[in-house]
């Protein structure tokens, strides 16, 4: 299959949706290339191959110490059944079987789209975490399922307000003295950054974190890699910690996302830092009671499937971005503009030096 055939099966996609209902934005529809996703902890890739799967292409991974130099391999096939497959290979792996990959910041990156374009300078800066994944502990590493699509999940996560009452007994309530909202983006990229001054303490840190002040300064940068749907989170309170985290939406499929966080409070006292991470388990269901029974509503012929609000801004701009790279690949441009530059340092960015 060549790179035009690839186009062709998105705009039939589009075009089959097209013809169901013009007019309903379903964030189910996105199925965008070229990108690198973070599809596996680096750690739980061994000689036994591990399957994930990004927009129903499977990824077979494994490694094996003898060959490749114990590097992490990624193949359309089960290592056992590639010598026999290979010819049925597809496009993704430019007819080899073999996905392009990289191992970085404890995930293996793999590529998604025309192995021909996969350039390590567009995998994902993630400041805080170590490069070579060396000394992440393991119980910072979780992993969360949500009944929708990556575009449905990161958007749930833009949402600025949703903490407020959706994890209020965690993360904490609405009140404070101000709460600005701030938005920037690229072509690739949106980041959106939310200060809120004389915000009630959050439940967590007061249970683990340590803080007896009764109001804490709250800084929340999200940045979210519009094309892969790789978030990356810098939320600082003071007083109180950074919980610097990274959560990548991988697209299983249509209706599904799988999430490998790392949640990466390094700085955090050790009761915080220890159990923090296993504060998700209370955090995603939550998260996940809001974004099921969204999902079923794109499925069901309703009224109105999609009631999204324009006064959202980054939540808007995150779809706007997402229409036009879609538009962009429906068109066969699979590049990325001058402004993009997924791998640039956003320490400064995300707040880190303040
Ligand atoms: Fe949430």
């Amino acid at each position: 299959m060549t790179q035009l055939s690839l186009a062709a099966s998105n705009s039939d996609l589009a075009a089959e949706e097209g013809k169901t209902r013009p007019r309903d934005w379903s964030p189910a529809n996105y199925d965008l290339r070229d990108a690198w996703f973070p599809v596996i902890f680096s750690r739980l890739v061994t000689p036994t191959p591990t399957r994930r799967i990004i927009h129903s292409q499977p990824y077979y991974l494994w490694r094996d110490p003898s060959q490749h130099g114990g590097r992490a391999q990624a193949a359309e096939f089960h290592p056992e059944l590639l010598g026999r497959l290979r010819a049925q290979a597809s496009a993704f792996t430019g007819g080899s079987g073999i996905y392009p990959t990289v191992e970085r910041y404890g995930y293996v990156w793999a590529w998604y789209g025309n192995p021909d374009h996969a350039n390590p300078e567009l995998i994902p800066n993630i400041p805080f975490l170590p490069v070579d994944g060396k000394n992440i502990p393991v119980h910072m590493q979780r992993t969360a399922r949500f009944d929708a699509s990556s575009p449905l999940s990161v958007e749930n996560l833009i949402d600025l307000t949703h903490a407020d009452f959706l994890h209020a007994d965690t993360i904490g309530d609405g009140l404070s003295a101000s709460d600005i909202v701030e938005c920037e983006w690229t072509s690739e990229t949106v980041t959106r950054t939310r200060i809120v001054a004389q915000k009630s303490v959050a439940p967590v840190m007061r249970w683990i974190g340590g803080v007896r002040a009764k109001y804490q300064d709250l800084r929340a940068v999200l940045h979210v890699h519009v094309r892969s749907g790789v978030t990356i989170s810098y939320p600082r309170f003071r007083p109180g910690h950074d919980i610097p985290n990274v959560q990548p939406f991988l697209p299983v499929g249509r209706f599904r996302s799988r999430v490998d966080v790392t949640q990466y409070a390094i700085t955090a006292p050790f009761i915080f830092r220890m159990m923090m991470p296993r504060i998700a388990y209370l955090i995603q269901p939550q998260d996940n009671s809001v974004v099921r029974p969204q999902t079923e509503r794109y499925i069901d012929d309703g009224e109105r499937r999609d009631l999204h609000s324009r006064f959202d801004k980054p939540g808007f701009r995150y779809r706007h971005l997402l229409e036009q790279l879609a538009e962009r690949q429906r068109n066969g441009d699979y590049s990325y503009l001058n402004d993009a530059e997924p791998g640039r340092d956003i320490s400064q960015l995300l707040g880190m030096d303040r």
